[in-house]
């Protein structure tokens, strides 16, 4: 197999799965364990939220690819914007010039973004987005006359990519492998009402988290800070809510201190969180707003950073000096028409308040599952929610990423036709096209899988 052109492309499902174990790298997944156990899956098609793999085997996609396909899948009139605009005009290069679907997404992405976030800046993915936004952050304080401004505040547990300055700012970042990180990172505690860090309850600790950022900005020197980076809802971090009041202080210590803020909507927007973006919840607005996925539902590899007019007219006012920051790709014509075409769905099709009354049905469902003595907590934002999975409800003991149970519980969801993740949250954000009926199998696969998996590890929990 593999001589011939047509031999390496063959369809049949036993050489498709033999070529994938031996030359796809599948990001982050353990190769002896999937060639050895299985558990790969190569997926053929997929229809609004089902996936079917090369057998045909159907499963009810739990989590969107990643939090992507918010449209759903199979959008045949994504794909047909796409193929009308690559046959026009795919690409051309940057320096002044831009192509017709790129103005026009940036348009409707300036319409569409709370406040004067009105400049933006196209780029590949989410990690690019974020690398981007720290790096418009950095320029902008330089030629506002606060070159010192280099260092950005991160919340413990968050995750804002995998390139070299996004890794640096998450919290699970791999020292071992990849240290030492970006100079001038500095974590701090994040909303959570389930496990506060100051063992505070409700808006009382989500407060505290908002003051801690400005006692460390006052620790570092606020006149060496250059930005505050967060998710609006963090999905990483386990799907805690904040108090709107939680974000509205973050943004009047921001001013207060000169200091950017930058909401990380690469997971939250799109209508995932019931609102197209998340930040709305929240009545506030960010000076810079990160963006991928849902971006194009998964249609293309695309993703922006949206800058308030405020920040961006510095380059207006000093006429000599441009962005030192240039991604091939980014705006690239076909990305832009799919973008186009998905928000135009997500917009006709009502999606994010769809996403809103499903998560509010998905949840109360959910809610029932606290009766598992592995189920912690039970939590959620439109179509964003997770169930968080302990070993001890009263001392609140996790499993640990990695751990057996997790990934017994894991392979069960997936043996019954769910994909989904299983860390210590079970998360589930279907795609917003999603029916109740759906969910209401989502629920009982979750039940069903969680009394199998607790049967098995009965000894260890509670203990
Ligand atoms: C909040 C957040 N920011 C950034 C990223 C990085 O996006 P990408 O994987 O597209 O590079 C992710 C990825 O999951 C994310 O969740």
């Amino acid at each position: 197999m593999g001589d011939t052109f047509a031999g390496a492309v063959s369809k049949a499902p036993q050489d498709i799965e033999k070529s994938a174990l031996e030359h796809v790298w599948i990001h982050t997944t353990e190769w002896v364990r999937v060639a050895e156990e299985g558990g790969l899956h190569v997926f053929e098609r997929g229809e609004g939220s089902t996936l079917y793999d090369i057998h045909g085997n159907a499963y009810l996609d739990g989590i969107s690819g990643l939090w992507v396909v918010n449209a759903g899948h199979g959008r045949k009139e994504i794909g047909e914007a796409m193929a009308e605009q690559a046959g026009k005009l795919a690409y051309v290069s940057s320096g002044s010039y831009t192509t017709v679907p790129a103005v026009q997404l940036a348009n409707v992405l300036a319409d569409i973004t709370p406040g004067d976030l009105n400049r933006i800046f196209f780029c590949s993915g989410g990690s690019e987005a974020v690398e981007s936004a720290l790096k418009i952050a950095k320029q902008i304080q330089a030629m506002r006359g606060f070159p010192r401004r280099y260092k950005v505040i991160a919340r413990r547990g968050s995750y804002h990519g995998a390139t070299f300055g996004a890794m640096s700012l998450t919290g699970d970042r791999k020292e071992e492998y990849f240290g030492p990180f970006m100079y001038g990172v500095h974590h701090v505690p994040s909303p959570n009402r389930y496990r506060n860090d100051f063992g505070l309850e409700g808006e009382e600790g989500d407060l505290m988290c908002a003051n801690y950022i400005e006692q460390e900005i006052i620790a570092q020197g606020p006149e060496t800070v250059a930005a505050v980076i967060g998710e609006p809802v963090s999905t990483s971090n386990g799907v805690h809510i904040p108090s709107p009041k939680y974000w509205q202080r973050l943004r009047e210590i921001c001013d207060k201190h000169g200091v950017l803020l930058i909401m990380d909507e690469v997971i939250n927007g799109f209508g995932r969180s019931g609102k197209m973006f998340c930040t709305e919840h929240f009545g506030m607005q960010p000076d810079l707003m990160t963006m991928a996925k849902g971006l194009s539902s998964g249609y293309a590899p695309i993703a922006a950073v949206a800058v308030s007019d405020k920040v961006y007219d510095i380059f207006k006012e000093q006429k000599d000096k441009s962005l030192a920051h240039l991604l091939t790709f980014g705006g690239q014509a076909v990305a832009c028409a799919a973008a186009l075409k998905n928000i135009e769905i997500l917009q006709d099709e009502n999606l994010p308040q769809q996403s809103a009354e499903k998560g509010e049905y998905v949840k109360n469902k959910l809610e029932a599952l606290r009766e598992h003595p592995t189920v912690g907590d039970v939590r959620g934002l439109g179509l964003m929610c997770g169930v968080e999975l302990v070993k001890n409800k009263e001392t609140k003991e996790r499993w640990g990423k990695g751990s057996e149970y997790l990934k017994t519980l894991d392979r069960i969801l997936n043996s019954k036709g769910i994909v989904t993740r299983v860390w210590d949250i079970i998360h589930v954000a279907p795609p917003l096209v999603i029916s109740n009926e759906e969910l209401d199998r989502i629920v009982q696969m979750i039940d069903e899988s969680l009394t199998e998996a607790e049967a098995m590890f009965q000894n260890e929990i509670g203990a």
